[in-house]
């Protein structure tokens, strides 16, 4: 393990300024996305959404990291460039998931387990010729009456230590994600609860499978209202429990922390991530790692038409450089009023 590489591409991952695109959508999860524009999920359309998304003009300023889908890792521009090959030329990391998603956990009804552990040194080791600098693995933890229970909870945290074990064998940086869902009508306090635990958990496994720190980014949920809560926290009191939570279990040797949106409308993830970097000093740099939240208007401006292509890499520019204000304090509200 070249353990300064590993942290060369974790820093560059959580610089400031710039955060992570996750457009690893599984085939699954993308013709959902797809279905609700009307658009059929063909490869070729998965393609050239992909390939909007990529070639917007600046994405480099405000983006370090993308990652993809075993799919779309594979995939190039209309020219036969490389997905992966064209992002190293913006001064953008390539990065896959490489989890196969979260499955029941038999004994434990209502909770998961992330499978994905055997045979992943090899395909680690494939991606690592594709390009890939980083990886990702993604823990579900939902809430609800009578869970997470504490065996879901340890179970999770030991897989995500293995995986990012491997990773950092394979010269690959570990994106830790434990996501705590925020579905259901749980209050903040709650989720600062179980997120907690969850937390304590993945860092007590992260120690015992001797993992590098310095080399790795963790993704965890902001500490947050279930959506279904009656009297929802604002936006200053989730800025202020997540980062009270992160304080007390995230050690200052991780180089950042770049968050999921995890269904927040995209402009709450901006305004929340804005708020906690504004509560600094900060032991560690906080950075957005988002999915919907950095797609949701790009999709529906484009709506799968090449006329509308531009649109849509127009309104992806913008939710790009507000979440880049944003790792700096320096969003507001009325800079959403801005032409995109
Ligand atoms: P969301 O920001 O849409 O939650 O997606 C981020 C992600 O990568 C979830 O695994």
């Amino acid at each position: 393990m070249d353990k300064a590489g590993l942290e060369r591409v974790a820093r560059a991952m959580v610089a400031k300024d710039k955060g992570i695109l996750a457009a690893d959508e599984s085939s699954g999860t993308i013709k959902k996305r797809f279905d609700a524009i009307q658009l059929e999920s063909t490869e070729e359309h998965r393609r050239s959404y992909r390939e909007m998304l990529l070639t917007t003009p600046g994405i480099g300023q405000w983006i370090s990291g993308v990652i993809f889908y075993d799919e779309t890792l594979r995939q190039k521009t209309r020219d036969g460039v490389p997905f992966a090959a064209w992002l190293e030329k913006q001064g953008v990391l390539p990065g896959i998931k490489v989890d196969l998603g979260a499955k029941a956990l038999a004994g434990f009804a209502g909770e998961t387990i992330t499978e994905g552990l055997d045979g992943l040194r090899e395909r680690l080791a494939g991606y690592y010729q594709l390009g890939a600098r980083f990886a990702k693995w993604r823990a579900v933890i939902d809430i609800a009456d009578g869970i997470p229970s504490r065996f879901g909870i340890e179970a999770n945290a030991h897989a995500l230590a293995r995986y990012a074990a491997l990773c950092q064998e394979q010269q690959i940086v570990p994106i830790v994600e434990p996501e705590v869902l925020m579905d259901g009508g749980h209050s903040l306090e709650r989720c600062e609860e179980v997120t907690d635990a969850v937390l304590a958990e993945v860092f007590g496994q992260l120690a015992l499978h001797r993992i590098h720190l310095e080399g790795m980014v963790l993704k965890p949920n902001m500490v947050i209202s279930g959506k279904k809560a009656a009297n929802r926290a604002s936006p200053d009191q989730v800025a202020e429990a997540t980062v009270r939570t992160l304080k007390r279990h995230v050690p200052s040797a991780v180089p950042g922390i770049a968050f999921l949106s995890g269904g927040q409308s995209s402009p709450e993830a901006t305004l929340h991530l804005s708020l906690m970097n504004k509560l600094g000093p900060l032991p560690w740099n906080l950075t957005f790692s988002y999915g919907r939240a950095l797609q949701d208007t790009a999709l529906k401006a484009w709506g799968g038409k090449s006329a509308t292509y531009g649109a849509g890499q127009k309104e992806f520019a913008k939710r790009a450089r507000l979440n880049s204000l944003a790792t700096t304090g320096r969003y507001a509200a009325t800079l959403e009023a801005e032409a995109a």
